[in-house]
């Protein structure tokens, strides 16, 4: 009895794992072996080391495969992404999407200003909060705040339907970017961030985005 509990114990525990002993099952690469691929550039189990590539350990899988989607087909604009999207079919990028969302965010060891990160925390208090909440820590939205907070598994809010990235501890120079491909409208916002970044930056220009972006940097 003893032992047949330890067996069953033992199942679980492999289960538990994941994504390796399901993907066996499956034709073609594993989920690990497609995820390799992006190491060089994305850091192991998508912790990105470099400011040039976000880390994308920890991804909202929706999010995520969404934006891979986008790159393949010239909607979301990249400087590299696109090429890369390409060499991947729906399901690879559906099987990524569960690799790395199943990892950690890392977040970037990086210099901030600390002064500009306080004014930035309040500016993202008043106009960004809504959506990236938690300080922009959490990945695919809080619609389930209440219960997230409630539960222990903060950090792993599987069932989260809204679709975005988190911000925090994200590095500057990405996140610079992408504010700049919005802003000049090249990458497609939401509406209603559309509204909110425009009465970010109604009184102070960049000045102000650059505070909510050190905020996030803060964020470590
Ligand atoms: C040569 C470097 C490089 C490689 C290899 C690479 N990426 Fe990227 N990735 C980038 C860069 C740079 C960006 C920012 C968009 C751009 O400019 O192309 C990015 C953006 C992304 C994003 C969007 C993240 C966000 O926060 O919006 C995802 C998702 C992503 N990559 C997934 C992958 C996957 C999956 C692979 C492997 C199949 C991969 N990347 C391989 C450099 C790379
Ligand atoms: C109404 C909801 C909403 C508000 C308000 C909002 N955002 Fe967003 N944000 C989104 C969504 C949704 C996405 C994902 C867009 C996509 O899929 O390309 C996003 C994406 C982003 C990204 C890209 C992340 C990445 O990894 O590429 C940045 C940066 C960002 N938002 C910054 C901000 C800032 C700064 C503010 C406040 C001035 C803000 N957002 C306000 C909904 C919002």
């Amino acid at each position: 009895m003893a032992n047949t509990l330890k067996t069953l114990a033992m199942l679980v525990g492999a289960a538990a794992i994941g994504v390796a002993p399901l993907a066996l099952a499956d034709d073609g690469p594993t989920a690990q072996m497609l995820a390799e691929n992006c190491n060089g550039c994305h850091g192991t189990d998508g912790a990105s080391a470099g400011p040039a590539s976000p880390s994308i350990g920890g991804s909202n899988s929706e999010y995520f495969v969404e934006t891979m989607k986008g790159y393949k087909e010239g909607k979301v604009p990249s400087t590299i992404m696109g090429r890369i999207a390409k060499g991947y079919s729906d399901a690879d990028i559906e099987k990524m999407a569960g690799f790395f969302n199943g990892k950690k965010f890392v977040p970037a060891k990086q210099k901030f200003d600390q002064q500009l990160a306080k004014k930035g925390e309040k500016l993202h208090d008043k106009y960004c909060e809504k959506c990236h909440e938690d300080g922009g820590k959490i990945p695919g939205g809080g619609k389930k705040k209440g219960e997230q907070s409630a539960g222990k598994d903060k950090d792993k809010d599987e069932e989260s339907s809204d679709e975005y990235q988190l911000l925090a501890g994200q590095w500057t120079p990405y996140l610079r970017w992408q504010m700049a491909d919005f802003i000049a409208g090249s990458r497609e916002m939401p509406k209603k961030m559309k509204q909110k970044v425009e009465q970010l930056r109604e009184k102070d220009g960049d000045a102000n985005l650059e505070a909510v972006l050190s905020f996030y940097a803060s964020q470590q």
